[in-house]
């Protein structure tokens, strides 16, 4: 059963305007590793840390490049679980608006049907040069194939831009890097005006994503947390929820749907 108070409870039930703010954990039961997992196979010997970096690219464009082909073909692979489904459900429910900021460079939300993601870590299968910015949303993504694990290195050599033959980059934000200015004001004022913020597979380590919970709460809103392990996150939240996301939003959800038919009736 589902460990929350009544008085968070109702608050779920009263809120108009919903923050869902996840992160890697949310896509776990889907198949893509998180980022904090352990690598397996091919790309064992990597420390994720340091392929997302500017200096790696530099370093080892085709090392770099050859990851990301892998993880989009991983994300590809993978359907979208219960608690995306459930976010894109909630979202079309009357009266109530609610915005998915993700910290995922997947899609899983889109394909489950959530409109309008604010993604702010950028887009896995989206690509811009390296030297020159030309964007190509078509990402480049698979056009070389998933190199086989048993015979390669899983290096893929990038991409060149049409324009300045610099090499293409996905359209990731890397350790070092500004987010997007735009989508992260965004983000921002909704978790200052939102009611409740429900906090999903993120460890809330990485700066500034991992403030918004706090400037929820800091606005008034209940903070809800879904995570089966501690965070850093577990003193800004007002329930913590330790269980996986596509067992515990269902259940969240239905009792929130509980909750609302109480009050109407
Ligand atoms: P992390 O890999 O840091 O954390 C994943 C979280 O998901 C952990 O707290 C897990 O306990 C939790 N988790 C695992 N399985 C789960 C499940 N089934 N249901 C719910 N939670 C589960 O991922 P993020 O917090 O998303 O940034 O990482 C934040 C950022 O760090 C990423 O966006 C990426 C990385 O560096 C950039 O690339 C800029």
């Amino acid at each position: 059963m589902l460990a929350i108070d009544d008085r968070s409870l109702a608050a779920l039930a009263r809120a108009r305007r919903i923050v869902i703010f996840s992160g890697a954990g949310i896509s776990a039961e889907s198949g893509v590793p998180t980022f904090r997992d352990d690598l397996s196979g091919l790309w064992a010997r990597y420390d994720p840390m340091e392929l997302a970096t500017p200096e790696a690219f530099r370093r080892q464009p085709e090392v770099v490049w050859g990851w990301y082909e892998w993880r989009r073909q991983r994300v590809r692979e993978a359907q979208p679980n219960a608690a995306h489904q459930v976010i894109a459900q909630w979202q079309q429910d009357a009266g109530t608006q609610l915005s998915c900021i993700t910290q995922n460079v997947d899609d899983l939300h889109e394909r489950a049907g959530c409109s309008q993601v604010m993604h702010l870590h950028g887009d896995l299968f989206a690509s811009f040069c390296f030297d020159c910015g030309t964007a190509y949303d078509d990402g480049f993504g698979g056009q070389h194939g998933l190199p086989s694990q048993n015979e390669s290195d899983g290096a893929v050599p990038p991409p060149q831009c049409a324009h300045c033959q610099g090499l293409m980059r996905p359209g990731v934000v890397w350790f070092g890097e500004s987010l997007d200015s735009e989508i992260l004001r965004s983000a921002f004022e909704h978790s200052e005006q939102c009611d409740a913020l429900i906090a999903i597979g993120t460890s809330g380590v990485v700066q500034p994503a991992a403030a918004l919970p706090q400037i929820a709460r800091d606005a008034g809103a209940t903070v809800i947390q879904i995570n089966p392990q501690e965070t850093a996150l577990d003193g800004v939240t007002h329930v913590n929820v330790r269980a996986p996301a596509a067992r515990a939003l269902p259940l969240l959800y239905a009792r929130i749907q509980e909750e609302k038919g109480k009050n109407e009736a």
